[in-house]
């Protein structure tokens, strides 16, 4: 997929297919937080998978919209003192939809997800197929940016 097709047609979905996402996507959709850029190159991220129902359950109850982690074919948190990735944009090349998931304490998030003192999740998003299919390729790259429900260009940018 063309990379501005990519990132315009890209919405946050909280509805998930009940099927898995194969082992070779995620690996993808890991690589793709791997390569990101992060200051001086410290890389100062940990990506964790939260796969077992356990695991899951317990991470479902730290974050505002329990039932996106709960019904999601693959889970990541990533925890890092600062910094971003591109994860979602990756998934949605591969077909998988995604959304970010904020959390009201994230101290309890880090306990649910085994992380060591010092890092703390920034977001856990979930992942799957959408439930609706969807085909990014049905409509350029122009039309899907001037639908999205986002302010226009004159807003957001300055010039100095
Ligand atoms: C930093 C961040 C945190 C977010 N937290 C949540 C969240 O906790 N729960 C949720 O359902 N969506 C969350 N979202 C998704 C936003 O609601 C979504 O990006 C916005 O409504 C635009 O949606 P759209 O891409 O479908 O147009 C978050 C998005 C960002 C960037």
């Amino acid at each position: 997929m063309d990379t501005y097709l990519a990132v315009a047609s890209k919405r946050d979905w909280r509805s998930y297919a009940d099927r898995p996402v194969p082992p070779e996507v995620e690996r993808r959709i890991l690589d793709a937080g791997r390569v990101s850029g992060s200051a001086m190159n410290r890389q100062p991220w940990v990506f964790v998978v939260v796969e077992s129902p356990e695991a899951k359950e317990r991470v479902a109850q730290t974050v505002y919209a329990q039932d996106n982690v709960r019904s999601a074919g693959l889970v990541i948190a990533i925890a890092t003192p600062g910094g971003g990735s591109t994860l979602d944009v990756t998934a949605w090349n591969d077909g998988v939809a995604s959304c970010p998931n904020g959390m009201p304490e994230s101290d309890a998030a880090a306990r649910a997800l085994g992380l060591e003192e010092g890092l703390l999740p920034v977001s856990i998003p979930s992942f799957g197929y959408p439930k609706r299919p969807l085909d990014p390729e049905s409509k350029g790259a122009e039309e899907w940016s001037r639908e999205a429900n986002r302010k226009p260009l004159d807003e957001l940018v300055r010039r100095i």
